[in-house]
């Protein structure tokens, strides 16, 4: 179909017609749904009648190839010019593949991977029928109160925009019309959904523009410049006014300045929202602001429909508005070739053949293993095959390990720990015990897990929390484990043997209870469907660990935000000339995290020496290169992520301590030796002055290469302009 035939379209379509193209309806509202368009409750009394269903734009939540080719199919029947049905769905990390979280992702730095966990979620979402997913999730979070923090790949602004790119690519690839095996990607939830005060979700978010610039809007951007075909909204307001109804968010930010002309669409039912937040009386004024805003598609509440009509038509809302967003619609439509193809990948001989694939499941293994972090180890892991194991724990024998984002992912698909090491050194050295559950115990639990442990020559706590304690609406003020497991700890401790702990988590946590306790941990997050068979994998170094984290984990929560580019404060507690008392921190906490941004060890040990630097005199157009020496100084092979970080010693506004501005992950054989060089050239310094503008400053920086953002070499150079 041409330009020129959606165009012809468009003018054919009635009033109504173009404003319920704007309306996005969950599966079961449809014909053809399992539910077969009987619907209930709350659904119920949005008051949807049979003519908006029949001209609905888009479906939420629908998958399978059979259910969606019904609908589809009964659509096409139904609708007036015969427009076809965009299907939009959550597919955040893995389908029914489910890789690690994003946060765990994160961990891995590992760029190629996570493109390829996205490229995989694509295809079988795809073929089940799938052509929109609600992801990547970009927002930058500093809170691990925050429970959504584990859809997110981390702290630091330019990481955060090289996944948001990688997962981009890796869900759209190149020809997103004639390769059926991607879906368009919707970049969230912009913007700053990730900064709620006190770490509340949906919470006020509160920033200067400038730091909206700086630190949170580059990964969204990055994802379009990567050609994300949507943007989500965030429920949250922007400098006081929601993000849904945002014309400044909107219209002039993404569309003006950045040019973007995909689809928008509101967070789920955020327009109407817009009542409660208090800046709008009713649904009328939340749907007038939301469409001058410029957001083009409302999820799940009816303020376009019930009101755009009457809106129009008493010349407060130009049609010209109405027919943008109706043109943007179809647009993507004619994009994933739904007028030709209404199907489009939706196949169930595929479905049968390619979902949980033995590829699938590897790569899902893969970067499970790479994203878990080692925290700590004195000298008891890797574990021996021989020695008898005494497994323990809530999360030993738990699926619950997806993620509380893993939709379609099924729990008992999963590998449990249990399973991956029985998998790996068979039965006889593993027994196994729940010691207590997540949250509560019995006496028997634990007395059982105790009689368990005394026989092992080693303990292995698997430890964490529920899916549902992070994720959407998950936050929580307390980030220990629960005290239940502090406890189941402590009894185990008793005993005297080397003990390990393993943590099943969706957030950095307070680690107090078990970092001083155990003589290892091993932060496994939400691994994913091929979970248990990854961590297995590291605790008997059949894969040597290489994670490093990508939130910082604090001291308690009394200390967040914790995160590692922050700034120094006139009065720094480290400065040689630092009062005892008049400085900035705490009587009662050190300043640092318990582990730094960066942060992750290996059963090997690398060594960095000879940082140099070819200039110590950057100017205009001549990057400087710089060269840091890494030795694989232990007895095993592993993999390194060398981090590269630089400040700006004096700049018209303050300057982050320091700023990841590159990372390489290197494989070393032991006592091998690797030159390894970064680029550094005047743009990577630029940063926005007090009016907004992007430059850099002539003056003195540090490069800082290391491998955390707190160990790291440092030399300096000048810039000059
Ligand atoms: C979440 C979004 C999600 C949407 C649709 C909302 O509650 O905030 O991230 O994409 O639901 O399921």
């Amino acid at each position: 179909m041409s330009e020129q035939s959606l165009d012809l379209l468009l003018n054919e379509m009635t009033l109504d017609e173009k404003i319920a193209q704007l309306m996005q309806l969950a599966t079961p509202f449809f014909k053809g749904s399992s539910d077969n368009g009987e619907i209930t409750g709350p659904m119920e009394e949005m008051g949807i009648d049979e003519s908006i269903i029949k001209s609905t734009g888009s479906v939420l939540g629908a998958s399978g190839a059979k259910e969606i080719k019904a609908i589809q199919k009964q659509h096409l029947q139904d609708n007036r010019l015969g427009i076809p049905l965009l299907f939009m769905s959550d597919i955040i990390h893995g389908y029914k593949t489910i890789f690690p979280v994003p946060l765990a992702i994160g961990c891995s730095w590992d760029l190629q991977l996570a493109e390829k966990s996205a490229e995989i979620a694509a295809k079988e979402a795809a073929v089940s029928g799938v052509h929109v997913t609600f992801a990547p999730m970009v927002d930058l979070v500093r809170d691990p109160r925050w429970g959504r923090v584990m859809e997110s790949t981390g702290e630091d602004p330019y990481l955060n925009s090289e996944f948001a790119k990688a997962q981009v690519r890796g869900f759209q690839g190149n020809d997103l019309t004639h390769d059926i095996n991607r879906v368009a990607a919707c970049v969230k939830h912009f913007a700053a959904y990730g900064a709620p005060e006190g770490g509340r979700d949906y919470n006020t978010v509160n920033m200067s523009e400038r730091e909206l610039r700086e630190t949170y809007l580059p990964a969204y951007k990055a994802a379009l410049d990567a050609g994300s075909e949507m943007v989500m909204t965030a429920f949250n307001i922007v400098d006081g006014i929601p993000a849904t109804g945002n014309k400044k968010l909107m219209r002039d930010l993404l569309r003006d300045e950045w040019k973007f002309d995909g689809v928008l669409i509101s967070d789920w039912g955020a327009v109407k929202e817009q009542i409660p937040h208090g800046v709008a009386e009713d649904g009328k004024e939340a749907a007038l602001k939301a469409i001058k805003a410029g957001l083009d598609i409302e999820m799940m509440t009816t303020c376009y429909v019930d009101h755009l009509r009457d809106l129009i038509e008493a010349g407060t809302v130009d049609e010209s508005l109405l027919d943008e967003a109706v043109l943007r619609i179809l647009q993507l439509k004619k994009k994933l070739g739904l007028f030709e193809n209404p199907y489009r990948g939706a196949d169930e001989a595929k479905e049968q053949s390619l979902i949980m694939s033995d590829e699938h499941r590897q790569a899902a293994r893969e970067l499970a293993a790479k994203s878990a972090v080692l925290l700590k180890n004195d000298q008891v892991l890797p574990l021996q095959k021989q020695q008898e194991i005494a497994l323990i724990g809530p999360m030993a024998e738990s699926g619950d390990i997806l993620g509380q984002w893993s939709w379609r992912g099924s729990r008992e698909e999963a590998v449990t720990l249990s399973e991956g090491i029985k998998t790996k050194i068979g039965p006889d050295n593993l027994r196994t015990a729940q010691g207590c559950g997540i949250e509560s115990a019995t006496e028997a639990q634990l007395a059982e897990a105790i009689e368990t442990a005394k026989t092992a020559d080693i303990v292995v706590l698997a430890l964490g929390e529920r899916s549902e304690m992070s994720g959407e609406a998950g936050s929580r003020s307390n980030i220990q484990l629960p005290q239940v497991q502090l406890d189941l700890i402590k009894a185990v401790k008793q005993l005297n043997k080397p003990t390990v702990a393993v943590l099943f988590n969706g957030r950095p946590l307070d680690l107090h209870g078990v970092a001083d306790q155990a003589d290892a941990v091993l932060e496994a997050w939400q691994p994913g469907t091929e979970g248990g068979n990854a961590i297995a994998d590291l605790l008997y170094g059949d894969v040597n660990p290489s994670g490093k984290l990508t939130m910082s984990f604090p001291h308690s929560v009394g200390q967040v935000p914790v995160y590692y580019n922050h700034f120094n404060t006139g009065r720094p507690k480290d400065a040689p000339d630092a009062q005892e008392r008049y400085v900035s921190q705490y009587l009662d906490s050190p300043n640092d995290p318990m582990y730094p941004f960066g942060f992750g060890l290996s059963y090997t040990s690398f060594t960095y020496h000879d940082l140099t630097l070819s200039t110590d005199s950057l100017t205009f157009g001549q990057p400087l290169t710089v060269t840091v020496t890494v030795t694989n100084s232990g007895q095993t092979a592993g993999e390194e992520i060398v981090q590269f970080y630089t400040r700006d010693h004096v700049g018209e506004v303050v300057r982050p301590l320091k700023e990841l501005k590159g990372f390489q992950r290197i494989k070393l054989e032991p006592r091998e030796t690797r030159e390894v060089h970064f680029t550094l050239t005047e743009e990577q310094l630029r940063y926005h002055h007090a009016d907004l503008e992007f430059t850099s400053d002539p003056g003195t920086f540090t490069v800082y290469v290391g491998p955390n953002s707190k160990e790291c070499l440092a030399k300096s150079f000048h810039l000059s302009h």
